[in-house]
């Protein structure tokens, strides 16, 4: 089986379409895992992806790539802070965390909405993995997850045991997990900000492309777009965006 019958097997299989992520980088990937795990060829893991649903479940985990911690990029949350939160609270401001992994930003973005007493209508948090999506409801971090929260925000919204910290309910209850694939679900509309970091970045192009303007499309009037910091959008009024600091833009 070559990589392209496997591509197509596995979107049938998975729902997961590999052609849109960058070649070079996914099949790279993809022969190391069969290799890690003795399977000799594309053919050798398309029957096991068939036939045994944990190594399918572990497979998707490790292509979505989730890596993620607490207030990821400080100076995004120190501009978030100082200027964008501020002006979207109220007014039932809208916040939307597209690829939130183990929900580490959507988390940060409450921790701050809470610490500065910012009202908000609510934060959408969504990913592909499932597995990823169980570990952001429990809400249960390694310290090296939460080593960028400052010790005062630490101390005020987790509890600590066996050496995990375990976020409090009143930060929990602020954001709404949904799982939600980029590339075939539906987008809700009327955002006040839009934060898809470090997702891109394993996309081809063409699908960056469109995925920014389904993201725009998502976006109230002068809403704001944040993307990671390898991630900068290089025409960004084509899109009918407009730069305003580092990694984020306001729609037009
Ligand atoms: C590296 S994490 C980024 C997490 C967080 N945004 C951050 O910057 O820390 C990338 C996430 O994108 C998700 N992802 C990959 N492909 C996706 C898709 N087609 N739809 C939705 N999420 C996807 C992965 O599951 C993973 O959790």
């Amino acid at each position: 089986m070559d990589y392209e019958v496997f591509k197509a097997r596995v979107r049938d299989l998975i729902q997961l379409d590999l052609s849109s992520y960058k070649q070079q980088q996914m099949k790279r990937r993809i022969l190391q895992w069969i290799a890690r795990h003795d399977l000799n060829d594309f053919a050798g893991l398309f029957d096991k992806l068939k036939t045994d649903s944990s190594h399918r479940r572990e497979f998707i985990d490790y292509l979505t790539i989730n890596t993620s911690h607490f207030f990821r990029d400080h100076s995004v949350f120190d501009f978030l802070t100082t200027k964008i939160l501020p002006s979207i609270a109220g007014n039932r401001a809208r916040i939307w965390s597209a690829g939130c992994s183990i929900g580490a930003e959507p988390y940060s973005i409450a921790i701050l909405m809470l610490e500065n007493k910012l009202p908000f209508a609510e934060i959408l948090a969504s990913d592909i993995d499932e597995d990823s999506l169980k570990k952001a409801k429990a809400g249960i971090y390694y310290p090296n997850q939460v080593s960028q929260v400052p010790p005062n925000l630490l101390e005020r919204y987790f509890t600590t045991t066996n050496e995990q910290y375990c976020l409090k309910d009143i930060v929990k209850r602020q954001v709404r997990f949904s799982r939600h694939n980029l590339l075939t679900d539906k987008y809700e509309q009327g955002f006040d900000l839009i934060l898809c970091r470090n997702v891109f970045i394993y996309f081809t192009s063409e699908i960056q492309s469109r995925l920014i303007k389904q993201f725009v499309n998502s976006l109230k009037p002068n809403g704001y777009f944040v993307v990671g910091s390898a991630e900068l959008i290089i025409n960004p009024n084509l899109f009918g965006l407009e730069r305003v600091s580092y990694c984020i833009y306001q729609k037009c």
